[in-house]
């Protein structure tokens, strides 16, 4: 909330009352009980209405801070407690913004703090005026015009140490914004008669004592001065000096004052010399001197003074002296010059340094009017401040005291008719009806003092201009026959019989009754002070002077403007001047700060009741109070009022949504206070009597504190709602918070588990592939390597072959060729191991997809899907099965009986058969590489075999041996030329045979050769054929079981070459001989195949005889092979070791 919302008044904290017009009851006890209870609290402002009193505190007071001033600062006046920054506040306001020139009218007797609340109420504009560059240098020459004139003008009294002894009047300039832009001064009847003599306990003017406590030896040389007071006739010693008063510290304030306000440096020199001036001539003493003609005459004592006084102002020494001593009066064009007389020497010194003084004073403001005058011809708004002397009523009043008291019944008269009037517009501007209000008004007072034709100072010039002898006394007879009916004159000698006992009215007095009570003149020095002499011979002699102030002081000096006329009296140019000033006070609004002292002591919280009573009493306030009151004691804008009360009344509170007046009214009726009590102006609401104001401000106090409580009651309740929901809605925010927080934590928790747990599937998955993936790489490395290997060592044995084969083109070729085939084996190579991780790619790619596939379409395919994965499966089982199986590398031998093992049970069937398919394949491969001969050699075996195989026990030995035929190497060797060229056709067979002797069974070798038509048995030493049988001649062919080579070969009956009988033989090679035998016989159609037996046992046809061959198991092989043993005419038998 700002300061101007809040809503303060004047009745708020109140200590006593701050307005007298609300006092009650009202009367001189409680006026002044108010005040000593508000001065008891440093309440030191009270008001009357808009009158501000103000009580000498005589102690500093916190109430006048820069803060103080912002706080009054454009407030209403009656908004807060009394104070003169409120008044002050007020009159600049309404100068600034109303346009009306104001003058604040301080009065109050002397050390009541006229001057201190004159100042307050300059520094206070000063703090609120405008700023800016020029307008702070007005301010500061207007604020140090202060301590100029102080210094010049004050002095310590009994009353006070810092008396103004002269009356000041100063109007302040501002433009239209309220920025001052100068000032004028105005000063009235300055206490001259100081300057030669002080009261016991009083001081000189301060000047004196500050010039030569504070400045420079040099300055004090200059102006031929010595720093002791004592040395000077013109200074009380008694109090020279003054506690708490530091002259010398002051008397550099002035002169730095001096400085900003604007003299010149030999200003200032020529100030401080009329100064010294002053003190040296009260140095100046008379002695007496008879002269013949018996007239007394004077001479100047010492002259070393007058010498000095005269080199300061630049006055020859003679003229002054001659001043002195004579005194020169014309008249009608004739010139009279008489001597003077000790005493009257002295009145004349005394009269110089007066006029001297105070004419210097009158410069001095002046100068000091020149400088801070305004430097502008628009119009200005005036702020007036008068500091004038107050009521003084002392045991002895003289003339200056009657001047002054003048002064103050014109002031009190101006206050009466500022007063009414403003009250009467106010009533008249409200619409108020106009009742009278008694007052004693004081205009009768005045006229008896200034009247022109019968008034006091009319006739006291009258007795000054009269001719003849004139004294004190006959003035007093004169004012005894004039004055004596008016009511307000009392005089012993008057003709008003009441008077004629009244001791306390002695006869050289008269009496006044002033507003503010009596007061006794003595009317000794009336006349004299009035006609404010100064012998011309004087006043000529300083306009000699070698000094340009002096000569402008003392212009009637001048011989050549000789002005017979008489000077103004002091009393006629007071009352002019007092005329000037109410002329211009009238036509200002005015603003009163009324003073009061509460003690003599000059003491801080001494309150003397009987002293503030007189003050009381001659300052007219009780007067002010009543007139005040006779109308209506308060009044207040409606708004305000109805701010304040409205909480009085249901329809006002809180709200009153009506005219302000009607709400007043409203409320007033509501309360039910009589009708005589108010009156309801256009703006304002008037109250006649302070009681019922008090009712009202009782009644709201009550109804406040009902209402604190109220809205104590709805904030408390309110504060703990708002608290408590405060603390739900944290409360559900938190939570939230928490639950967000805790299960964004569990997410995260699950969501890197599954993550986990699926790389670790996928790696796994992965792995397996890629584990398949190698293992594929590896097997077909291997088969490269082992191709390669194999493929390498097929390749070296070519070369070697070709090597072999003197370096064959062809060889070349081959090795190119092979190369060539390497080459293209490993683009081979390196193509398939791309296609192949293409192809892994693919297949990872197709697992994914289908991994994504079936996921997707899971949900789709459930039912069916089982047969067709099953089925894909099992073709994809199939197809590996057949590419594996194109992979593997199968021996090519026919032998070879390795086969795959069965890589799924329910390909048994087909592995089988493909096991079956794959060997016959490789059969006929192997059949398909034979020549010729070999099949020959191949079926020759293959014959034996079905002849013999488990048949024979000779068999087995056999089958590794190649049947070769030609063993004995028929047609090279030389021994069998003539057999070989017997036997006609081609010899299948040749070889060594036994011929078993049919007597004793022993074998005999023979040669024994096979040809296509018959055998030959020829010696195996000559050659020379034995016996040749066809063979179609031959029956069978009988063998053993037997691991024996004994065959019997048997002729037919009958035949040719069955003389013999039949042939009993043996060989190692009986296989091939009975195979290739039996062969001949198969491939001949025209012969019946030999007929082989194969038994232990058989007959053989020894020429008639029959024998029986028995084949015997003997023992075991020991080195000895086959024994034949011819054991009886029937049998041979034949012992076959063992195997
Ligand atoms: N408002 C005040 N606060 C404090 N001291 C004050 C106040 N008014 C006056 N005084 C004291 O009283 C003394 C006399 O005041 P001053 O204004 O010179 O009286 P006046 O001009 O009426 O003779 C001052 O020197 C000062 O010490
Ligand atoms: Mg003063």
């Amino acid at each position: 909330m700002s300061k101007m919302e809040v809503k303060t008044s004047l009745l708020d904290n109140m200590i006593g009352v701050g307005d007298m017009v609300l006092l009650e009851p009202l009367s001189e006890d409680s006026f002044i009980g108010n005040l000593k209870n508000r001065f008891d609290h440093n309440e030191i402002y009270t008001y009357i209405g808009s009158v501000v009193i103000s009580m000498n505190p005589y102690k500093p007071l916190p109430i006048y801070t820069a803060e103080k001033v912002e706080e009054y600062r454009n407030r209403n006046f009656y908004e807060l407690s009394p104070h003169i920054y409120a008044l002050a506040d007020e009159a600049y306001r309404s100068l600034r913004d109303q346009d009306k020139d104001q003058c604040i009218l301080i009065t109050g007797e002397s050390g009541s703090g006229k001057t201190e609340a004159s100042k307050f109420v300059m520094s206070y504009v000063a703090a609120v005026c405008g700023k800016g560059q020029e307008v702070n240098k007005v301010k500061e020459q207007l604020l140090q015009s202060n301590p100029v004139l102080e210094a010049f003008g004050n002095a310590k009294t009994v009353r006070n140490d810092n008396s103004s002894r002269f009356g000041k009047y100063m109007d302040i300039e501002f433009d239209f914004k309220g920025d001052p832009l100068g000032g004028v001064i105005s000063n009235y009847l300055l206490e001259k008669s100081r300057v030669v003599k002080q009261p016991r306990g009083e001081r000189n003017f301060h000047i004196f004592y500050q010039l030569l406590s504070g400045a420079s030896e040099d300055t004090l040389k200059n102006l031929k001065l010595d720093r002791d007071f004592s040395k000077y006739n013109y200074l009380s010693l008694d109090s020279a000096t003054v506690n708490g008063l530091d002259d010398a510290a002051s008397f550099r304030t002035v002169r730095n004052a001096m400085q900003i306000v604007g003299f010149m440096e030999d200003e200032v020199q020529s100030v401080l010399e009329l100064v010294a001036a002053v003190l040296k001539l009260g140095n100046i003493e008379f002695k007496p001197e008879s002269r013949v003609n018996g007239f007394d005459e004077s001479r100047v004592k010492d002259k070393n003074d007058l010498k000095e006084m005269c080199e300061l102002l630049g006055l020859e020494q003679s003229v002054l002296e001659r001043a002195f001593s004579f005194r020169t009066v014309e008249a009608k064009m004739e010139k009279v010059s008489t001597t003077l007389n000790v005493a009257q020497a002295y009145y004349a010194r005394d009269a110089l340094a007066k006029n001297l003084y105070s004419r210097l004073f009158s410069w001095l403001v002046n100068r000091i009017n020149e400088s801070i005058k305004a430097q502008t011809k628009v119009r200005k708004k005036v702020m007036g401040v008068l500091d004038i002397y107050g009521f003084e009523i002392f045991e002895d009043n003289s003339f200056e005291q009657f001047i002054i008291n003048y002064c103050n019944e014109k002031l009190q008269q101006i206050f009466i008719e500022l007063t009414l009037r403003e009250e009467q517009e106010e009533y008249v501007r409200e619409g108020i009806e106009w009742t009278n209000i008694e007052y004693f008004n004081n205009a009768i007072i005045c006229d008896l003092i200034e009247n022109n034709q019968n008034g006091i100072l009319a006739m006291l010039d009258e007795e000054c201009l009269r001719p003849g002898t004139v004294t004190d006394e006959t003035f007093l007879d004169k004012l005894n026959t004039v004055c004596a009916e008016h009511q307000h004159f009392e005089s012993r000698q008057s003709k008003n019989s009441k008077f004629l006992t009244d001791h306390s009215l002695p006869h050289n007095c008269f009496r006044i009754q002033h507003y503010a009570g009596k007061v006794l003149y003595r009317v000794e020095g009336f006349v004299d002070k009035n006609n404010d002499l100064l012998y011309r011979d004087l006043s000529q002699a300083m306009y000699k002077a070698n000094h340009s102030l002096i000569k402008l002081l003392f212009p009637e000096g001048n011989p050549s403007k000789v002005n017979l006329k008489r000077p103004p009296t002091a009393g006629f140019q007071f009352k002019a001047s007092v005329g000037t000033l109410m002329k211009n006070l009238l036509t200002k609004n005015p603003n009163y700060i009324r003073c009061i002292k509460p003690n003599d002591k000059k003491a801080a919280h001494i309150f003397t009741d009987s002293l503030v009573c007189h003050q009381v009493r001659y300052l007219g306030l009780m007067e002010n109070v009543r007139v005040r009151r006779a109308g209506y004691a308060f009044r207040q804008a409606y708004e305000p009022c109805l701010e304040r009360y409205k909480m009085l009344c249901k329809q006002t509170w809180p709200h009153w949504r009506g005219p302000v007046r009607d709400g007043v009214e409203v409320l007033l009726t509501d309360l039910q206070v009589p009708v005589e009590e108010f009156a309801y102006g256009r703006s304002k609401i008037f109250i006649r009597n302070p009681r019922t104001l008090f009712f009202l401000e009782e009644k709201r106090r009550q109804c406040l504190e009902d209402l604190a409580t109220l809205i104590q009651k709805i904030f408390r309740g309110w504060k703990s709602r708002r608290q408590f929901l405060l603390l739900k809605k944290s409360q559900v925010v938190v939570a939230a918070w928490y639950r967000r927080y805790a299960q964004q934590k569990k997410y995260q928790k699950i969501r890197c588990s599954a993550l986990v747990v699926q790389s670790f599937i996928r790696g796994w998955k992965a792995r397996k592939i890629l584990r398949e993936l190698k293992y594929k790489k590896r097997c077909e490395e291997a088969v490269t390597t082992i191709a390669a290997y194999w493929h390498g060592t097929q390749a070296r044995r070519e070369l070697r072959r070709l090597k072999e084969e003197a370096q064959n083109k062809h060889a070349v070729s081959v090795i190119w060729a092979a190369w060539l085939g390497t080459k293209a084996r490993r683009e081979l190579k390196r193509l398939k191991e791309e296609a192949r991780r293409k192809h892994a790619i693919a297949v990872i790619w197709a697992y994914w997809l289908g991994l994504k596939v079936r996921r997707e379409y899971r949900k789709f395919f459930r039912a069916n899907a089982g047969k067709k994965i099953y089925d894909f499966t099992i073709q994809r089982i199939m197809q590996k099965y057949f590419l594996g199986l194109k992979t593997t590398t199968l021996s090519m031998s026919p032998i070879d009986k390795s086969w795959p093992a069965k890589p799924y049970g329910f390909l048994e069937g087909t592995h089988q058969e493909l096991r079956r398919i794959f060997h016959l394949w490789r059969c006929k491969k192997y059949r398909s590489k034979f020549t010729k001969e070999m099949k020959a050699t191949y079926e020759e075996k293959l014959a034996a075999s079905e002849l013999f195989k488990d048949k024979k026990a000779l068999y087995p030995s056999s089958v590794g041996q190649p049947f070769k035929g030609d063993y004995v190497e028929l047609s090279k060797n030389p021994k069998y030329q003539k057999l070989n060229s017997l036997v006609e056709d081609k010899v299948l067979l040749a070889d060594v045979v036994s011929k078993i002797n049919r007597a004793n069974g022993k074998g005999a070798p023979r040669m024994f050769l096979l040809t296509k038509n018959n055998f030959v048995l020829a010696d195996q030493k000559t050659g020379q054929v034995k016996t040749s049988v066809p063979l179609p001649d031959l029956s069978s062919v009988s063998v053993s079981t037997q691991n024996d080579g004994f065959f019997a070969l048997r002729v037919k009956e009958g035949a040719t070459s069955a003389a013999k009988g039949d042939f009993l033989l043996s060989s190692d090679r009986l296989i091939e001989i009975i195979t290739k035998l039996h062969r001949i016989g198969s491939a001949s159609a025209d012969r019946n195949q030999i007929k082989i037996d194969i038994s232990d046992e058989f007959l053989v046809q020894f020429k008639q005889d029959k024998v029986c061959v028995k084949f015997i198991q003997g023992a075991p092989k020991n080195g000895n092979g086959v024994i034949c043993k011819r054991k009886n005419n029937r049998l041979l038998e034949v012992s076959v070791p063992s195997p």
